[in-house]
């Protein structure tokens, strides 16, 4: 059992409703139980549809809610089917996932990334700033260069590295049932906040999370790399009892 509390973000992607407020139910009450817990780091990013809903639901409010992705465009604008940064705020979301990969397999580039970033920055909304490699750039042997593209890209020195916390995902591994032998997940991960460290000239590591096929099994092994600061879990949350079980097994 590591004492390092670690962070445990869900990611249900395009999936729940109304009932489906019974998970965030048994999240927050086993959460409340659970001393041994950073309560601050348990999070939910659920959809839009969701958020006020399940806030306004929930009456002993531990656990933190988040959305996952917003326009780029901050306020209100001329953005049909959109939701800017300004608008999840006022609804309570706490976190924002912003560059997965699902979202940059659909065009969004690292300008596009980094513009979301200013606004849920701006916002006071904690990012969850996603970044990986494909297959293809993996096989090439063009991970790091793709990795630190995405960094330089998307941050600027002057923003509030505090209010970011990395996911490193690779886009092999979401929805696979893969994720990357233990030696390489430990290089990368260092490899992030030693990058980080240099691009900004910093002393600070960013927290670095892991994403990608996270469950109950695999999360084990992966908790024997201690420079990762958390996970970031999308099929798993979608159940309470997966995401528990991830949770329980990581400090078994
Ligand atoms: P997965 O997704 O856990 O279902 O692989 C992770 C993610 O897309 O964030």
């Amino acid at each position: 059992m590591t004492n390092k509390l670690k962070y445990f973000i869900g990611n249900w992607k395009m999936f729940g409703d109304f009932g489906s407020f019974k998970i965030i139910q048994e999240v927050n009450r086993y959460i409340y139980k659970n001393k041994r817990l950073d309560k601050k780091k348990i999070v939910l990013c659920v959809p839009n549809t969701l958020i006020h809903f399940f806030k306004k639901k929930l009456k002993s409010n531990i656990i933190s809610l988040g959305a996952q992705n917003c326009h780029f465009h901050e306020g209100y604008g001329a953005f049909t089917g959109s939701v800017s940064a300004t608008m999840l705020k006022r609804i309570g979301a706490e976190y924002i996932i912003l560059g997965h990969s699902e979202n940059r397999l659909e065009g969004e580039t690292n300008q596009i990334v980094k513009k979301k970033i200013i606004s849920a920055l701006n916002q006071k909304l904690k990012v969850i700033f996603c970044i990986g490699e494909t297959f293809k750039e993996k096989k090439s042997r063009k991970k790091f260069s793709v990795l630190r593209k995405q960094i330089k890209s998307s941050l600027e020195k002057k923003f509030n590295k505090n209010q970011i916390i990395f996911a490193y995902e690779p886009v092999w591994s979401i929805g696979t049932n893969k994720i990357p032998k233990i030696n390489e997940l430990e290089n990368i991960i260092k490899f992030i906040k030693k990058d980080f460290r240099i691009l900004f000239k910093t002393g600070n590591s960013p927290k670095v999370l892991y994403g990608g096929s996270v469950n109950h099994k695999n999360i084990k092994s992966l908790s024997s790399i201690t420079e990762i600061d958390g996970f970031l879990i999308g099929g798993a949350s979608q159940s309470a009892k997966k995401f528990i079980d991830i949770i329980e097994n990581y400090y078994k």
